[in-house]
């Protein structure tokens, strides 16, 4: 069992002539993003960052983690987008999204600065109440209003319960190497700090410090993760387009969208995967959604959302394609119970919750398909540490080709300014 992608259910998709141009075009933006010729290509440091990645970083992020597990019942994650997204999502994907409430001797992880509600922040604070914690602020610019808002608030906490040498010791700071207000904040006030390493835009940071010290707090064996996301570095690379996925899948998303399909629904039948869903919605969107166009992805969650949003697939528009990821095999299983006679499940008696959970995946792609849905199925051996490496670093380098096939820049976000020129006008932000 490997990672594989599965486009029968796109039709026979590879030998039509009219996809040629689409292999041209995937092998082009491969071109440009290894040579480093295209748009943005100074953002691209990410590319070969599994290859480059190295082993005293991840061993300062082993200490520190070991660190805070020692010293903290509570880890606090600040940070928006991209300095937030990928952590959550790697530690629901590899730990379960019941992680806090399961028995461990790794400390509760909560995040903050991804929103600006005071009922949101306000139970954080309530499960820090009691709880040694540490705070992790993330931010490369170190002047995104959400998380230095929080951080304001959190530090505050820090500092009146540990005083300010005790909170010194307990934030840790995670920006730009050189340059920033929270570079100088550190520096000034002696946080331990880590690296978003030049030419690593938020999106494609995960697999950096950024993502690697809270999965580390949380117990996740990272260099699992790195060696998984060095495979699919050297898998992607090399491959002949016609063994590669990754060129494939790119190819496949800007032919689909050329012909209509401007919607991307990822779907997974594993709720543990809510939260990589999330963080591949800020990938792509924030990456492709520029010039008036690009795919929009949303996430769903089977089998739950096929007795809601399944009408709209099945029925619907058809300006969606959709691509399910399917771990081969579950962590745990269970087995359905022998039923009493009579019992209208008896039929199912013996089999395991996995296979039936695999004939519904089975199901909805075909009834899917038929009803003008064209769905992919990414596949890969379980839900654990060196897949979700292998995974993250196959949609980061998928996203870039697909971005670059489509016309844009995928490693700037400048409509995300647009409504912070509002804010500032509403708040009366003083000019600097
Ligand atoms: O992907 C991106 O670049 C963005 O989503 C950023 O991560 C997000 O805006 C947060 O920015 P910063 O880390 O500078 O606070």
């Amino acid at each position: 069992m490997s990672f594989n992608i599965d486009f029968k259910n796109c039709g026979d998709i590879f030998s039509l002539p009219e996809f040629d141009i689409y292999k041209i075009r995937a092998l082009d933006a491969h071109e440009a993003l290894v040579s480093g010729s295209g748009t943005g290509a100074d953002m691209t440091l990410w590319h070969d960052l599994p290859e480059r990645t190295a082993d005293e970083e991840l061993s300062a992020i082993k200490e520190c983690a070991r660190n805070i597990q020692k010293n903290a019942g509570a880890f606090v994650l600040i940070g928006i987008g991209g300095s937030y997204a990928g952590a959550r999502g790697a530690i629901e994907f590899i730990k379960g999204r019941n992680y806090n409430l399961k028995t461990k001797d790794t400390p509760m992880v909560f995040y903050s600065g991804c929103d600006l509600s005071p009922d949101s922040m306000n139970s954080v604070i309530d499960m820090i109440s009691e709880r040694d914690f540490y705070i992790n602020v993330v931010s490369k610019s170190g002047t995104t209003l959400e998380p230095d808002l929080a951080f304001k608030i959190f530090g505050g906490l820090m500092e009146k319960r540990y005083g300010k040498r005790g909170a010194a010791e307990r934030i840790i700071v995670t920006t730009d190497p050189e340059k920033g207000l929270l570079r100088e904040l550190s520096k000034k006030c002696g946080y331990k700090s880590f690296d978003v390493p030049r030419g690593v835009g938020g999106r494609y940071s995960v697999l950096t410090a950024v993502g690697l010290l809270p999965m580390a707090v949380c117990g996740v064996d990272i260099d699992e993760v790195m060696r998984g996301a060095r495979d699919a570095y050297r898998d992607f690379m090399e491959a002949e387009f016609s063994d590669n996925l990754c060129l494939k899948y790119a190819a496949v998303r800007n032919y689909l969208y050329d012909r209509g399909k401007c919607v991307e629904i990822f779907a997974s039948f594993e709720p543990d995967l809510h939260a990589f869903g999330e963080w591949l919605k800020q990938l792509f969107a924030e990456s492709e959604g520029k010039k008036g166009g690009g795919i929009f992805p949303v996430f769903t969650a089977f089998s739950t959302d096929l007795h809601s949003i399944g009408q709209y697939i099945q029925d619907g528009t058809k300006n969606q394609f959709e691509t399910l990821l399917w771990p081969e095999s579950p962590r745990t299983d269970i087995t359905m119970p022998e039923g009493a006679p009579g019992d209208a499940l008896s039929y199912l008696s013996g089999m395991k919750l996995s296979e039936i959970n695999r004939s519904a995946m089975i199901s909805s792609a075909a009834a899917h398909r038929d009803g003008g849905v064209p769905n992919l199925t990414v596949s890969f051996p379980r839900a654990d540490a060196y897949s979700y490496g292998y995974l993250t670093y196959f949609f980061e380098k998928a996203c870039a080709l697909s971005g670059y096939i489509l016309g844009v820049n995928p490693f700037d976000q400048p409509g995300v300014e647009a409504y912070k020129g509002y804010m500032r006008k509403l708040l009366k932000k003083p000019a600097q």
